[in-house]
């Protein structure tokens, strides 16, 4: 494929070698999908096919997939859409619907953002199905960066980031002070965004509220003033700025000061090129954990772009690009997964899902406030609680001269039979731990956090 119109834009400055260099070539897909249109007999795909009654006791005379009959006891589902490959972007229906669920989640309003709401259908790639957002980081750090070069993040962080960025890929994390007085420290950021622009011909940075493990959404007012920042910066630099939001749990916000809605969507409207890529997955926000479904969706900018083909050819390149990717790596997705999410979707509509999926978020919004306030008791100058609104977690940072947050952690589960994780980074000025309330029983909340009281005091 050739990408006359990507070639031309700030995007493809930012690739690292590998995003330039990689492309899905026409092979097997391009020549199977050719002759199911126009052939008379097959023989491209290595897929199984046969008569059902040949390989199925009382089966029918369906030209299908050959499998095992075992398999059928486990699901109603066509065994069409359990056995054969998923296209390598995932299955299109679920591209579509995942699109649709994006559209919804930004809340715009039909008669008041018209104009926004167009602007988001059009200005946005397909979203791509990754195994997991892992994959999908995974995906982008190939995508943007190359070995050496540098990805800003918060100090608090998920802790495979570093696994994917540093040990995997030799990317280097420029990580900043998360907090100052307990709201996001942007001067901190921007330092480190200038620094990283002095060397860097883009920013790439990796954002993620409600966040692992702090469980930190940043307010209204401090989404605009980061995103002041980010377009102050930009238009300084005049570099593309790549920001990857990693939106693994989007919709789980539980305080009414905090923003509500992905930061996406605010940088998606941006004219200058400050790049948003939207990180989904139906782990968090379907709890589908073990499903390994994820997406990938570049916002995109109208200037890169003169007309509505081009817009069209850009969107194609651009997913030629993040095909080649999974082809060149996990090939496509689980099947049956991502069948399932279909057939949900199908059957009940984003509407009832979401429903479905507010019953559980209110039971944890429940719990955050219950730990919260159990916390909130705690009268010991050596803790402290990072601000938190959402997600699945909280994080208490230890006085480091009075404990050491993985001792008292083997002190907290062998004396007092409670289970946190430890988070203990000198170099990035960490010691505390991150205890996940999601998984607790909003009865034993007091009782929890009790026993961490009389650890504390019995260190
Ligand atoms: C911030 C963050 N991003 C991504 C993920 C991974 O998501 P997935 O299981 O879809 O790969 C997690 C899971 O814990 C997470 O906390």
């Amino acid at each position: 494929m050739n990408f006359e119109i990507l070639e031309k834009t700030p995007l493809y400055d930012a690739f690292s070698d590998l995003g330039k260099r990689i492309f899905l070539p026409n092979g097997i897909i391009y020549w199977s999908g050719r002759a199911k249109k126009e052939a008379d007999l097959i023989g491209t795909i290595g897929t199984a096919f046969g008569y059902e009654r040949d390989f199925i006791e009382g089966g029918t005379d369906d030209w299908t997939p050959c499998y095992l009959p075992e398999i059928k006891k486990f699901t109603e589902l066509n065994v069409k859409d359990i056995v054969p490959y998923a296209s390598i972007g995932g299955l299109a229906e679920l591209r579509k619907i995942w699109k649709d669920l994006i559209v919804r989640k930004s809340m715009y309003n039909d008669e008041i953002d018209k104009e926004k709401i167009t602007h988001l259908k059009k200005y946005i790639s397909n979203p791509i199905v990754t195994t997991g957002i892992t994959n999908g980081i995974y995906l982008c750090a190939k995508l943007f960066l190359n070995s050496g070069e540098k990805i800003i993040c918060t100090n608090k962080r998920w802790g495979n980031y570093d696994n994917i960025f540093t040990k995997n890929l030799g990317i280097d994390i420029k990580s900043f002070q998360f907090f100052k007085d307990n709201k996001i420290n942007l001067e901190a950021l921007k330092t480190v965004i200038f620094e990283v622009g002095k060397t860097q011909n883009k920013i790439v940075m990796i954002i993620n509220f409600p966040n692992n493990p702090t469980g930190f959404v940043p307010s209204k007012q401090e989404a605009n003033d980061l995103i002041k920042l980010i377009r102050e910066s930009q238009a300084q630099l005049k570099k593309p700025f790549i920001i990857i939001v990693d939106d693994a749990y989007e919709s789980y916000v539980f305080s009414e000061e905090a923003l509500d809605i992905s930061l996406f969507y605010e940088l998606q409207q941006l004219k200058e090129d400050i790049i948003p890529i939207k990180l989904d997955g139906v782990t968090k926000e379907l709890l589908m954990y073990g499903a390994r479904i994820g997406f990938v969706t570049i916002g995109l900018k109208p200037n890169w772009i003169s007309n509505n083909d081009e817009r069209k050819n850009l969107i194609k390149e651009i997913n030629n690009k993040l095909e080649g990717i999974n082809r060149s790596s996990i090939s496509n997705c689980n099947h049956i997964y991502q069948a399932i999410v279909v057939k949900i979707f199908q059957d009940a509509g984003i509407e009832k899902i979401i429903e479905s999926r507010n019953k559980i978020k209110e039971l944890l919004k429940k719990r955050y406030e219950k730990i919260n306030l159990e916390l909130s008791n705690i009268s010991n100058p050596d803790i402290s609680i990072d601000p938190n609104s959402g997600g699945f977690f909280l994080f208490v940072n230890l006085n480091k001269d009075k404990y050491k947050a993985n001792e008292f952690a083997d002190h907290l589960l062998k004396n007092y039979k409670i289970g946190i994780i430890p988070i203990e980074k000198q170099a990035e000025n960490i010691n505390g731990f991150r205890i996940a309330y999601c998984s607790i029983d909003i009865n034993q909340i007091s009782e929890f956090i009790k026993r961490i009281k009389s650890a504390l005091t019995n260190y």
